[in-house]
């Protein structure tokens, strides 16, 4: 039975987010072999961000640890980046790729929960999340998207990369929704309205990519907290 919606048009999210910890783990060792193929579209979200140097950085759902790396070479010996992330796999692969770089001083890793920051009101000039929003259930988007608004400064900002509803690509967009409502565990992601879901939380968008993601619909976006 489909999970879509009527409401929204947007997918639930049907695994656990025990049951995410643990997949995201177990496939922590070889993410890099499939995730391979966000690897274009991060790279032009980390663009778009244009994180300065001195600036204080949290990415959300960090993954292997490409953009905590970018981050950190790109805020220089002044700045700080942060990450959380839910899995414990995820956190120690990207320790370990931070450590070889040399650059743990000024990187700070949490194992923990989107929808929860640890972290105290304004503390960041700059927010980045790619692949990750589109993975949070639907009722929860408004959850993460306001902890990124609280702990985000005044006038700071976020980049989000999402698979998105938006766009020319109807058919393989609902071919991949088909797979993950027959595959919840494993196609967790699902295309969502990121620039939409970001206004709906209190940001202003400031820029709105629509791309295609091997086919399917995708977003950058790039949104300020209110001054
Ligand atoms: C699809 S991966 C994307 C990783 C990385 N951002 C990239 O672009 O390659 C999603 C990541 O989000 C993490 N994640 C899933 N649910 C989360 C949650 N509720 N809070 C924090 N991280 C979460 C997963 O463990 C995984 O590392």
């Amino acid at each position: 039975m489909s999970t879509m919606e009527k409401t929204t048009g947007i997918c639930r999210v049907q695994r656990s987010k025990a049951q995410a910890q643990a997949n995201y783990t177990r496939i922590s060792p070889l993410y890099d072999l499939f995730g391979a193929f966000e690897e274009k579209y991060r790279i032009e979200g980390l663009q778009v961000l244009n994180a300065r140097e001195g600036e204080r950085i949290l990415e959300v759902g960090f993954g292997t640890g490409h953009a905590i790396l970018t981050l950190a070479k790109a805020v220089g010996e002044k700045g700080e980046v942060y990450g959380i992330d839910i899995s414990e796999g995820m956190c120690s692969t990207t320790w370990h790729r931070i450590r070889k770089a040399g650059l743990t001083k000024r990187v700070k890793l949490r194992c923990g929960d989107a929808a929860q920051l640890p972290y105290k009101g304004n503390k960041f000039d700059a927010l980045f999340m790619s692949f990750t929003l589109d993975l949070i259930d639907t009722p929860e988007i408004p959850m993460v998207l306001g902890e990124c608004l609280r702990v985000l400064r005044k006038g700071g900002r976020i980049c989000v990369v999402a698979m998105s509803k938006r766009g020319k690509s109807g058919f393989m967009t609902r071919l991949y929704e088909i797979l993950h409502e027959m595959m919840p565990t494993f196609i967790d992601c699902r295309p969502i309205y990121a620039a939409q879901s970001l206004k709906d939380a209190g940001f202003l968008v400031t820029e709105h990519r629509d791309i295609s993601i091997w086919g399917l619909g995708g977003e950058i976006v790039l949104a300020q907290k209110p001054k």
